[in-house]
Protein backbone atom coordinates (compact mmCIF):
# COMPACT_ATOMS: atom_id res chain seq x y z
CA UNK A 1 0.00 0.00 0.00
CA UNK A 2 3.19 2.35 0.86
CA UNK A 3 4.12 4.65 -1.90
CA UNK A 4 6.83 6.10 0.41
CA UNK A 5 9.34 4.18 2.45
CA UNK A 6 8.73 4.05 6.60
CA UNK A 7 12.01 3.63 8.64
CA UNK A 8 11.26 2.38 12.08
CA UNK A 9 14.13 2.67 15.07
CA UNK A 10 13.85 0.09 17.58
CA UNK A 11 16.71 -0.80 20.63
CA UNK A 12 16.80 -0.66 23.95
CA UNK A 13 17.01 2.84 26.37
CA UNK A 14 19.84 4.54 26.06
CA UNK A 15 21.22 2.92 22.85
CA UNK A 16 21.72 5.89 21.29
CA UNK A 17 18.57 5.99 18.64
CA UNK A 18 18.37 9.76 19.14
CA UNK A 19 21.45 10.30 17.92
CA UNK A 20 20.94 8.12 15.33
CA UNK A 21 17.54 10.13 14.26
CA UNK A 22 19.49 13.36 14.12
CA UNK A 23 21.97 12.41 11.07
CA UNK A 24 18.77 10.98 9.52
CA UNK A 25 17.05 14.10 9.89
CA UNK A 26 20.93 15.74 8.52
CA UNK A 27 20.66 13.29 5.68
CA UNK A 28 17.13 13.85 4.62
CA UNK A 29 17.57 17.59 4.30
CA UNK A 30 20.94 17.37 2.81
CA UNK A 31 19.63 15.42 -0.29
CA UNK A 32 16.22 17.31 -0.06
CA UNK A 33 13.75 14.37 0.54
CA UNK A 34 10.17 15.21 2.14
CA UNK A 35 10.80 13.38 5.65
CA UNK A 36 8.29 13.13 8.57
CA UNK A 37 10.53 12.43 11.76
CA UNK A 38 8.05 11.41 14.80
CA UNK A 39 8.40 8.96 17.96
CA UNK A 40 5.78 6.54 19.87
CA UNK A 41 4.34 6.69 22.19
CA UNK A 42 3.10 10.11 20.29
CA UNK A 43 3.50 11.77 17.54
CA UNK A 44 -0.12 13.39 17.47
CA UNK A 45 -1.94 15.15 20.08
CA UNK A 46 -3.75 12.41 21.26
CA UNK A 47 -0.61 10.12 21.09
CA UNK A 48 1.31 13.12 22.91
CA UNK A 49 -1.21 12.99 25.96
CA UNK A 50 -1.64 9.28 26.17
CA UNK A 51 2.31 9.23 26.25
CA UNK A 52 2.22 11.82 29.20
CA UNK A 53 -0.02 9.44 31.25
CA UNK A 54 2.12 6.21 30.03
CA UNK A 55 5.28 7.41 31.61
CA UNK A 56 4.06 9.23 34.21
CA UNK A 57 6.53 8.04 37.07
CA UNK A 58 3.41 9.00 39.44
CA UNK A 59 1.43 5.91 37.75
CA UNK A 60 2.24 3.08 39.64
CA UNK A 61 -0.92 1.10 39.87
CA UNK A 62 -1.16 1.01 35.72
CA UNK A 63 -1.82 -2.70 35.25
CA UNK A 64 0.34 -4.09 32.41
CA UNK A 65 -2.59 -4.56 30.01
CA UNK A 66 -3.81 -0.84 30.30
CA UNK A 67 -0.30 -0.12 29.73
CA UNK A 68 -0.23 -2.32 26.82
CA UNK A 69 -3.73 -0.85 25.27
CA UNK A 70 -2.73 2.47 25.99
CA UNK A 71 0.46 2.44 23.87
CA UNK A 72 -1.79 0.93 21.18
CA UNK A 73 -4.11 3.35 21.01
CA UNK A 74 -1.55 6.03 20.47
CA UNK A 75 -0.35 4.06 17.42
CA UNK A 76 -4.00 3.54 16.15
CA UNK A 77 -4.18 7.55 16.30
CA UNK A 78 -0.36 8.00 15.00
CA UNK A 79 -1.10 5.82 11.59
CA UNK A 80 -4.48 6.79 11.07
CA UNK A 81 -3.69 11.02 11.64
CA UNK A 82 -0.01 11.16 10.62
CA UNK A 83 1.73 7.91 9.12
CA UNK A 84 0.09 6.76 6.77
CA UNK A 85 -1.25 10.30 4.79
CA UNK A 86 2.39 10.64 4.59
CA UNK A 87 3.22 7.43 2.90
CA UNK A 88 0.42 7.59 0.70
CA UNK A 89 1.69 11.42 -0.48
CA UNK A 90 4.84 9.51 -1.22
CA UNK A 91 7.03 11.18 1.67
CA UNK A 92 9.32 9.17 3.71
CA UNK A 93 8.48 8.54 7.75
CA UNK A 94 10.78 7.78 10.26
CA UNK A 95 9.35 7.05 13.39
CA UNK A 96 11.47 6.38 16.62
CA UNK A 97 9.87 3.11 18.53
CA UNK A 98 6.94 1.37 16.94
CA UNK A 99 5.02 -1.82 16.99
CA UNK A 100 8.12 -3.62 17.89
CA UNK A 101 8.88 -1.66 20.99
CA UNK A 102 5.17 -2.89 22.31
CA UNK A 103 5.91 -6.65 21.15
CA UNK A 104 9.32 -6.39 23.28
CA UNK A 105 8.51 -4.36 25.96
CA UNK A 106 4.63 -5.41 27.01
CA UNK A 107 4.66 -8.80 25.42
CA UNK A 108 8.20 -9.91 26.64
CA UNK A 109 8.79 -7.62 29.28
CA UNK A 110 5.66 -7.39 30.88
CA UNK A 111 4.94 -11.16 29.74
CA UNK A 112 1.85 -10.44 28.12
CA UNK A 113 2.85 -12.88 25.14
CA UNK A 114 0.89 -12.84 21.73
CA UNK A 115 -2.09 -10.85 22.70
CA UNK A 116 0.15 -7.77 22.17
CA UNK A 117 0.63 -8.25 18.44
CA UNK A 118 -2.41 -9.14 17.97
CA UNK A 119 -3.99 -6.17 19.57
CA UNK A 120 -0.98 -4.06 17.94
CA UNK A 121 -2.03 -5.29 13.99
CA UNK A 122 -5.40 -4.11 14.93
CA UNK A 123 -4.07 -0.92 15.64
CA UNK A 124 -1.76 -0.55 12.57
CA UNK A 125 -3.72 -2.26 9.75
CA UNK A 126 -1.55 -2.89 6.97
CA UNK A 127 0.96 0.00 8.03
CA UNK A 128 3.76 -1.69 8.72
CA UNK A 129 7.73 -0.42 8.32
CA UNK A 130 9.78 -1.01 5.49
CA UNK A 131 12.63 -1.17 7.44
CA UNK A 132 13.55 -1.60 11.13
CA UNK A 133 16.98 -0.65 12.74
CA UNK A 134 17.42 -2.64 16.15
CA UNK A 135 19.82 -1.11 17.83
CA UNK A 136 21.76 -4.23 19.74
CA UNK A 137 22.99 -2.91 22.90
CA UNK A 138 23.17 -4.55 26.30
CA UNK A 139 20.45 -3.43 28.41
CA UNK A 140 23.00 -2.84 31.82
CA UNK A 141 25.01 -0.61 29.16
CA UNK A 142 21.91 1.20 27.89
CA UNK A 143 20.58 1.54 31.06
CA UNK A 144 24.30 3.30 32.74
CA UNK A 145 24.22 5.70 30.00
CA UNK A 146 20.59 7.84 31.47
CA UNK A 147 20.74 9.83 34.39
CA UNK A 148 18.54 7.89 37.28
CA UNK A 149 16.78 11.02 37.85
CA UNK A 150 15.55 11.45 34.80
CA UNK A 151 14.33 7.82 34.21
CA UNK A 152 10.71 7.79 32.59
CA UNK A 153 8.27 4.83 34.05
CA UNK A 154 9.29 2.43 32.45
CA UNK A 155 13.23 2.98 32.28
CA UNK A 156 12.42 2.64 36.24
CA UNK A 157 11.68 -1.15 35.49
CA UNK A 158 14.49 -3.45 36.75
CA UNK A 159 17.36 -4.79 34.70
CA UNK A 160 15.64 -8.17 34.43
CA UNK A 161 12.69 -6.78 32.81
CA UNK A 162 15.13 -5.03 30.44
CA UNK A 163 16.48 -8.01 30.14
CA UNK A 164 13.70 -9.88 29.29
CA UNK A 165 12.85 -7.26 26.51
CA UNK A 166 16.23 -7.13 25.06
CA UNK A 167 15.73 -11.00 24.36
CA UNK A 168 12.30 -10.34 23.11
CA UNK A 169 13.63 -7.81 20.40
CA UNK A 170 16.13 -10.45 19.15
CA UNK A 171 13.67 -13.19 18.86
CA UNK A 172 11.31 -10.47 17.11
CA UNK A 173 14.11 -9.64 14.69
CA UNK A 174 14.46 -12.70 13.47
CA UNK A 175 11.48 -13.87 13.33
CA UNK A 176 10.70 -10.24 11.09
CA UNK A 177 14.21 -10.83 9.13
CA UNK A 178 13.16 -9.61 5.90
CA UNK A 179 12.21 -5.95 7.40
CA UNK A 180 14.63 -6.10 10.47
CA UNK A 181 18.56 -4.73 10.10
CA UNK A 182 20.84 -5.52 13.01
CA UNK A 183 23.18 -3.12 14.31
CA UNK A 184 25.64 -3.04 16.42
CA UNK A 185 24.93 -0.07 18.85
CA UNK A 186 28.24 -0.73 20.99
CA UNK A 187 30.18 0.98 18.22
CA UNK A 188 31.04 4.70 17.64
CA UNK A 189 28.10 6.64 16.70
CA UNK A 190 29.62 7.49 13.10
CA UNK A 191 30.25 3.91 12.19
CA UNK A 192 26.58 3.38 13.61
CA UNK A 193 25.27 6.49 11.25
CA UNK A 194 27.40 5.08 8.18
CA UNK A 195 25.27 1.50 8.14
CA UNK A 196 21.85 3.44 8.87
CA UNK A 197 22.62 5.52 5.61
CA UNK A 198 23.76 2.70 3.69
CA UNK A 199 21.04 0.98 3.60
CA UNK A 200 18.20 4.17 3.67
CA UNK A 201 20.24 4.94 0.13
CA UNK A 202 19.68 1.69 -0.87
CA UNK A 203 16.06 1.30 -0.02
CA UNK A 204 15.52 4.88 -1.79
CA UNK A 205 16.97 3.97 -4.39
CA UNK A 206 15.08 0.77 -4.67
CA UNK A 207 11.97 2.90 -4.30
CA UNK A 208 13.53 5.69 -7.04
CA UNK A 209 13.00 8.25 -4.48
CA UNK A 210 16.66 9.22 -4.41
CA UNK A 211 18.47 8.42 -7.82
CA UNK A 212 22.47 7.22 -8.54
P1 LIG B 1 11.07 7.07 24.99
O1 LIG B 1 10.93 8.10 26.03
O2 LIG B 1 10.86 7.50 23.60
O3 LIG B 1 12.42 6.40 25.31
P2 LIG B 1 13.64 6.25 24.39
O4 LIG B 1 14.25 7.62 24.36
O5 LIG B 1 14.49 5.22 25.07
O6 LIG B 1 13.09 5.79 23.06
O7 LIG B 1 10.13 5.81 25.17
C1 LIG B 1 9.37 5.67 26.22
C2 LIG B 1 9.45 4.33 26.88
O8 LIG B 1 8.31 3.59 26.48
C3 LIG B 1 10.66 3.47 26.58
O9 LIG B 1 11.16 2.98 27.81
C4 LIG B 1 10.10 2.31 25.79
C5 LIG B 1 8.66 2.26 26.19
N1 LIG B 1 7.73 1.75 25.17
C6 LIG B 1 6.98 0.61 25.44
O10 LIG B 1 7.13 0.01 26.51
N2 LIG B 1 6.09 0.16 24.51
C7 LIG B 1 5.88 0.81 23.34
O11 LIG B 1 5.05 0.39 22.50
C8 LIG B 1 6.65 2.01 23.07
C9 LIG B 1 6.45 2.76 21.79
C10 LIG B 1 7.56 2.44 24.02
Amino acid sequence: MNTGLFITLEGPDGSGKSTQISYLREYFEEKGIDCVFTREPGGTHIGEELRRIILDKDNREMCDMAEALLYAASRAQHVEELIKPALKSGKVVVCDRFIDSSIAYQGYGRQLGDSVRVINEYAVGECMPDITFLMKLPPAVGKSRINTEEQDRLEQEKLDFHNKVYGGYLEIAKHYSERFICVDASRDKEAIRMDLIEAVEKALQDRGILCL
